[in-house]
């Protein structure tokens, strides 16, 4: 069970390191790896349990963040409608963003990291809509279309595997300016 102390955090270069594709079969270390950052991710949104072992709630954990430079990432977005049933809920291993939107959304309270334990204000433009390509637990190729808050996340986990964070793409000049045709999401 991953907590706090095992999130690996700003400063540390594995956060900078393009991940390494992950091979199939899996191996069993691979499997518990998707099995503990989504465990992560479930007692996280958990209030009790989360509180319990101070824990920051995540919607997403990539692999880097645990220390581990293998391109697998877990999403879980919770639905507030219906706790039973997330929005999204998936790992994805060797996860490529095939298609891009033109229309550009950021969320209105900025990002945050699991990983960046400072608050670091400002707009993240990203993609409203992508499409991603990645592999199951099988090895078979996947396609995931997102759109919004989902699609957010994904992107902010892609990105992990490839070596950046969220306040790379926030306008240091200009942290609260966007374009006008971006989406705000709440
Ligand atoms: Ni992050």
């Amino acid at each position: 069970m991953y907590l706090m102390k095992d999130i690996v955090r700003d400063g540390d270069p594995v956060l900078r390191k393009v991940s390494k594709k992950v091979e199939f079969p899996l191996s069993d270390e691979d499997k518990r790896l998707a099995d503990d950052m989504m465990e992560y991710l479930i007692n996280s949104q958990d209030e009790k349990f989360a509180e319990k072992h101070q824990l920051r709630a995540g919607v997403g954990l990539a692999a880097p963040q645990v220390g581990v430079s293998k391109m697998m990432a877990s999403v879980l977005v919770p639905n507030e409608e219906d706790p039973e049933k997330p929005l999204l809920k998936i790992t994805l291993i060797n996860p490529v963003i095939v298609r891009n939107s033109v229309q550009r959304a950021a969320l209105s309270e900025g990002e945050g990291c699991l990983s960046v334990d400072k608050d670091i204000p400002g707009f993240v433009p990203r993609a409203d809509r992508i499409t991603i390509n990645y592999d199951d637990f099988d090895g078979n190729p996947q396609t995931l279309r997102v759109r919004d808050y989902p699609a957010i996340v994904c992107q902010h986990e892609i990105d992990h595997l490839n070596g950046h964070l969220y306040y790379d793409k926030i306008d240091k000049k200009a942290p609260f300016e966007l374009d006008p045709s971006t989406i705000v999401l709440s």
